[in-house]
Order: C-alpha cells, then structure tokens, then sequence
C-alpha cells in the first residue's frame, strides 16, 4: 500500500482533511505530519525520525498543506529542513518542493522570477535606503507596504502620499527592510485562480470588505465565481511555473490598464473555490502526486 504524508499545522483544517481523504479515496495510507510533532534525533549512527503519534519512515509522497507562519528564523528554518530531508534523504516525492514553496512565499524573490518570466507586475520597489522608499512613495502616490514573508494580509499597510513622511521612518527601522507597491486601482476585488500541474481549474473573485483594501478571505473577504479567461490561464500557469509550483493560487488584480499579478501562493487553501465553484483542487493535487509516484 501506498504511504502519503500530508505536512501540515493545523490538524482541523479544511484543505488538510480534504487531501487525507482523497488520499485514502485512492487506497492508500495518509499519514498527518503536523510539523509541530516531528523531529529527528542525529547520532553518529545515523537520522531518526522522532514522532509520538504516527510512524513517518517510508513515505512514497508527501503534499505540503501548510508550513505554518513563523517570524522566528530557527522554528521557520527547523520546519523547512523537515520537508528538505524527505526530498534529500528519502528521494521522496514532495508537492510543493520546499524550494517551490520558498520561492512563493518571498515576495522580493517572487517578483524577480516573475519579471523574469514577463509577467504583468505592479511598479514595486523593494529597499532598506529611506531615501529611496521615500521617492517611491513619492513616485507612486499610493502605496503598500507589505511584509516580504507575509500571509493573509496581515501586516501590509496603506500609505496615501501625503501622509508618508512620519511612518516611512519608523516602519524601516521596524522592518529592516521595505516592500513597497503602486496600490493599484481596482474593482473592489481581486482574483484568484487554481492552478494544478499545467491546468487552470478554476478561479474566484475574493470580494474586498467595506472600509478595507484587503480581498483575503481571512480578512473578511468573500468568494464568488469568476469565468476562468484565457488570459486569466495563461498567467496563472506561467506565474506558477515561474517560482517551479506544482500547484497554486495565483492572486491578480484587474486595472483600468489590465491585469497585474499580486502574489502567488503555494500552500493555498482550497475551501473558498469549494464554496464559490463547487471544485474541489484537492482531489487533482492528489491525482498529480499518483501520477507521479508511477514514474
Ligand atoms: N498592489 C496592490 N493594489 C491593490 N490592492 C492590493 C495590491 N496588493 C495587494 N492588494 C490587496 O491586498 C491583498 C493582500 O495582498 P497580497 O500581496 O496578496 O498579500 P498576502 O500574502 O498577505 O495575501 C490582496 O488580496 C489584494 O486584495
Ligand atoms: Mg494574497
């Protein structure tokens, strides 16, 4: 029987349970990995895994749910590592690589292989120079600040031209280093499409609450269906391939002069095109990490 481990944090999330359960609906064993139980003791002997609840040697996949938001450099290293040493030392099948995920949850770094690849991008400006952000601000006219490692919208801040100057100061030397985007123009939404292997499956419109700028669904954003475009596949696909995902939510925003593309993200939650679509990615995620393993 065929041994899959979820990596995950979160052991009543939605999107993990759904991963579990396709990977049982195909006959074989699902194993949670919630990161917060694992470890490996290292002896001269050799590496051991260290789990109190399931046994996690001979794993034939694994699929990243979730790595979980830490702003502490040793426990987000530690995780990392955890996932690195099943593609490493085990030969492992893992989806999302650890590289992958890296790659997506950098901001800076995203940005360059999006570029890269001739994507559609907000005017960004990523410097630790407080006279530099300042002529960004200045040049942009409205801009966001957003964490370079950040999620769910937290931690981005809205600044307005006029009323930079104070903050700009205090937020570098908070941050060490600035993240800073043209706020771009929009319909009071932005779009998120599905992606798996090379196939858009579906996207949704995450509809910005009054009063804020943030579509996120944690921040009290809902989904609703949006017709999956051409151009809306094309940049999708391309922008995942672009930091090496195997799947993906893709965020972009419409704009008076087009699409842009946000951020991508490659540990995505699959419940809100669920609600919104009735499409379950989880299921073809599973069938990418089979299709896989037969090589
Ligand atoms: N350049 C931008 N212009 C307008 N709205 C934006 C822009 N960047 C982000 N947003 C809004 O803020 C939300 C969160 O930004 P995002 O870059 O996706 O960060 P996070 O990783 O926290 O989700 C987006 O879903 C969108 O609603
Ligand atoms: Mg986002």
């Amino acid at each position: 029987m065929r041994k899959i481990g979820v990596v995950l944090t979160e052991a009543d999330d939605w999107t993990a349970t759904a991963i579990l359960k396709n990977i049982r609906d195909k006959g074989a064993e699902a194993v949670a990995l919630n990161l917060a139980q694992i470890g490996v003791s290292i002896t001269n002997a050799g590496l051991y895994w260290l789990n109190e609840t399931e046994d996690i040697n001979g794993m034939d996949g694994v699929i990243v749910r979730d790595v979980g938001i830490s702003n502490l450099l040793d426990l987000i290293s530690v995780k990392f590592d955890l996932i690195r040493i099943f593609e490493i030392e085990r030969h492992t099948t893992v989806m999302n690589s650890s590289v992958a995920i890296q790659n997506a949850a950098n901001k800076f770094l995203s940005f360059v292989l999006f570029q890269r690849a001739h994507l559609p991008l907000p005017p960004t400006v990523v410097t630790a120079d407080l006279e530099v952000a300042k002529r960004a601000i200045e040049d942009f006219g409205s801009v966001l600040v957003k964490p370079i490692f950040g999620s769910q919208g937290k931690g981005i801040i809205k600044l307005e031209g006029y009323e930079y100057a104070p903050k700009v100061a205090a937020l570098l030397k908070d941050r060490g280093v600035l993240y800073l985007q043209q706020f771009v123009h929009n319909p009071g939404r932005d779009i998120r499409v599905f992606v798996v292997g090379e196939t858009a499956l579906g996207a949704i419109y995450r509809v910005t609450p009054p009063g804020s700028f943030r579509s996120n669904l944690s921040q009290g954003g809902s989904p609703r269906k949006c017709k999956l475009t051409e151009e809306l596949c094309e940049l999708a696909i391309r922008a995942t391939k672009a930091v090496g995902a195997d799947f993906a939510g893709v965020d972009l925003i419409e704009s008076a002069d087009g699409l842009y593309l946000l951020e991508i993200n490659a540990t995505p939650s699959a419940r809100g095109i669920k609600l919104a679509c009735g499409i379950d990615v989880t299921e073809k995620i599973v069938d990418l990490l089979f299709t896989r393993l037969k090589r």
